[in-house]
């Protein structure tokens, strides 16, 4: 049986299987077979490997590239740990999804990968092999159990590998745009699984916000499949980002709106996940201790979350997402509504500027 809770009511599973149906009835383009055809016939590959930034070596762009390959040939590794979890956790929407609509989808990625290499001089029988050792080494995963755990840490993951295809198809675009839009091709998948592993997440919680703890513990334990598979070469990803023109601002932005989008868009749930996260991760708000603030802000009944959200947002700068109601104020008691929200603005201020935010980073390689 399972030993960590993970209550949502029937009417949520049946949402939720809803939601895998609509998935299956709208996958989008899958990556197709004239498409790989049409990359093997054109592709060149030796003007990337001429043609590379400053600060990447050619050695790191095969490794680059077979970090790419060899996670992305592991799925059934990951789709085995999804699917008994969501057998032992009695979800069979999520295992339904992974076996029927991600995994599929997931097995084609490697292969255009695998052409790259072979373009590059490298034998069938040594990709064979690393592929084969990559797929028989344990996949553990460490992330958390629960089919909530397992959306959230999807969400991140996904949005991640998004990143990686992408960036690694800026490497190239000029010099291979055959591999470039293979690797944009496979991008477009990870957007899409991103958004379905967040939607997920979002369907779960509004039904048990009490699943935010989860949500939390998911972050934070979070690891990329690579460190577990990978770890010589997924070690060395902060050291190539950089190089590979990687904009950690927008991914931050990117991962803390698709954050707050799993909770539902509510700040005071962001909130209330921030302060989870912070004080699990022993992370100081300023002078004050997460744990005091918390226990602070729930004595307070809770409103506080909303504020330390919005902050949050705002040192973001995704802002937009909460709405500035003293614009909207009317009636006699506007000028009143009017200054409660300035001295809101004033605290939302004061705690976005001490907000130490640690979201991400680390994630792509070991702490
Ligand atoms: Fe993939
Ligand atoms: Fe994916």
């Amino acid at each position: 049986m399972s030993s960590v809770s993970y209550e949502i009511p029937s009417e949520t599973q049946q949402r939720l299987e809803a939601l895998v149906d609509r998935i299956e009835a709208n996958q989008g383009r899958l990556v197709e077979p004239a498409e790989l055809e049409e990359l093997q016939s054109k592709l060149n590959m030796r003007p990337a490997m001429e043609t590379l930034p400053p600060g990447l070596s050619e050695e790191d762009f095969i490794e680059i590239l077979k970090l790419a390959m060899l996670t992305e040939c592991a799925t059934d590794s990951y789709a085995n740990v999804i699917e008994e979890q969501a057998a032992t956790y009695a979800s069979p929407w999520l295992e339904r999804f992974s076996h029927d609509i991600w995994a599929p989808d997931e097995r084609s990625h490697h292969t255009p990968y695998r052409y790259m290499f072979l373009n590059l001089g490298f034998s069938d029988a040594e990709l064979d092999r690393e592929i084969r050792e990559t797929r028989e080494r344990q996949y553990i995963h460490g992330s958390g159990d629960t089919p909530v755990h397992i959306t959230t840490f999807g969400m991140i993951q996904e949005y991640l590998t998004d990143n990686w295809h992408g960036l690694i198809a800026g490497l190239m675009k000029n010099s291979a745009p055959e591999a470039a839009y293979i690797a944009n091709r496979i991008k477009q998948r990870e957007t899409l699984h991103t958004v379905w592993y967040r939607d997920m997440t979002a369907l779960q919680v509004e039904a048990n916000p009490g699943l935010i703890g989860h949500v939390g513990e998911a972050l934070v334990r979070f690891k990329m499949p690579g460190q577990v598979l990978l770890p010589d070469l997924q070690n060395k990803v902060p050291g190539w980002l950089p190089g590979m023109g990687a904009d950690f601002d927008h991914m931050t932005k990117d991962l803390v709106r698709l954050i707050h989008e799993s909770l539902g868009g509510s700040v005071r749930r962001s909130g209330e996940l921030l302060l989870a996260v912070a004080a699990e991760k022993g992370m100081r708000l300023g002078p004050v201790d997460p744990g005091h603030l918390r226990t602070a802000l729930n004595r307070l009944g809770g409103p506080g979350y909303g504020l330390v959200g919005e902050a949050l947002l705002l040192k973001m700068g995704l802002n937009s997402f909460f709405e500035d109601p003293v614009q909207g104020a009317s009636g006699p008691a506007a000028p009143i509504h009017r200054r409660v929200e300035q001295l809101r603005g004033v605290l939302r201020g004061w705690v976005a500027d001490r907000l130490e935010i640690e979201v991400g980073y680390e994630s792509y390689a070991e702490a």
